[in-house]
């Protein structure tokens, strides 16, 4: 029996708990957000489409954070989101108020969950929720980008999207890291087979910038990290040990950070794989945990003595 428990049922929140829901891999779901009766009249609508599927998944909505409860795996999309001109570390203030405060209640009641996070800055968010409830927590991080960057390269290459492989790692969004040495098409290096066609520079733009413009033309992103964080889910709930560029936690100096690098995603999470990669791939790794260990303190220090 697995329960999946959802907080946060917004544009993105909706469109995964429906992506996860018809996969048919889980047994239960908890709806839950703050706004009244949204959680009720999503279960509605969900298990309309789930008849229609023949899926049996039971769904509980609620509006309290203290009904959820004895979950497997609990996925966070609570909080706000930025808009097109914002970068998502312009959040970590309000949404470390939030998920802070979620780190204090939901642990008692779901002692055993894994927690996953996607409230932005992703990262940071999924280190604050550790750092306070004390629970192994992942980011569903760079896997996003992931998708982005194998589905840009088959499109330009004009090649089927299964016959790209590549990870990116390091920060989810602009500090993002691309792990060069991974990306094959058909088995062939990515530098050889884009030549002349496709250069680094037009993968990273849009890779690291598509966000943005969805956000500034649509209103936000959903579909892409929605599936995303479905196969995540999945992969944790069926044990598939999926290997994928979610951030488990890593020790820096004094404190727990979440970097992404390809980990194999299953129950439990890991290992992560970074020594597969190259030297070079290696080394902006290695610089992106630095930076993001030291953006991460900055702003945590700064919501600590607003918050003491
Ligand atoms: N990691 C990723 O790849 C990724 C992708 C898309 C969005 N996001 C992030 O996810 C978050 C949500 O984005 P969105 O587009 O769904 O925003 P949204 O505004 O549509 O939804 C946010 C939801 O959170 C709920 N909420 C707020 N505070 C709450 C609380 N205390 N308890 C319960 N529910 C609460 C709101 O009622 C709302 O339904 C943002 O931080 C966004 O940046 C991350």
């Amino acid at each position: 029996m697995v329960r999946v428990s959802f907080i946060g049922a917004g544009r993105i929140g909706q469109t995964i708990i429906y992506a996860t829901l018809m996969s048919g891999a889980i047994d239960e779901a908890i709806v839950m957000d703050i706004v009244p009766n949204v959680p009720d009249r999503m279960k509605d609508e969900l298990m309309h489409a789930l008849s229609a599927e023949g899926i049996n998944t039971r769904i509980i909505a609620t509006n309290l954070i203290d009904k959820v409860e004895n979950s497997d795996i609990i996925l966070i999309s609570a909080g706000k989101p930025r808009t097109a001109n914002q970068s998502r570390v312009d959040l970590f203030m309000d949404n470390a108020r939030i998920i802070s405060g979620f780190a204090k209640i939901l642990p008692s009641k779901n002692p055993n969950a894994l927690y996953i996070m996607v409230t932005n800055p992703v990262d940071m968010m999924a280190s604050v929720f550790m750092k306070y409830s004390g629970k192994y927590t992942i980011s569903s991080g760079a896997q996003v980008e992931n998708n982005r960057l194998r589905s840009f390269i088959a499109d330009k290459l004009g090649v089927p999207v299964n016959s790209v492989n590549g990870y990116t790692g390091g920060e989810h969004g602009e500090g993002l890291s691309i792990f060069w040495d991974t990306i094959s098409v058909n088995g062939r290096p990515f530098d050889d087979i884009a030549k002349g066609r496709l250069t680094r520079e037009e993968v990273s733009a849009y890779v690291k910038g598509i966000a943005a413009q969805i956000i500034g033309t649509l209103g936000g992103t959903s579909w892409g990290p929605a599936t995303t964080m479905r196969d995540v889910i999945v992969s944790i709930a069926k044990n598939e040990h999926k290997v994928m560029s979610i951030a488990p936690p890593m020790k820096v100096k004094d404190e727990i950070i979440h970097v992404s690098r390809p980990t194999v995603v299953g129950n439990p999470i890991g290992p992560s794989i970074e020594k597969s990669l190259s030297d070079e791939d290696r080394v902006a790794l290695e610089s992106a945990a630095e930076k993001m260990y030291s953006e991460y303190k900055e702003l945590l220090t700064n919501f600590e003595r607003t918050t003491s």
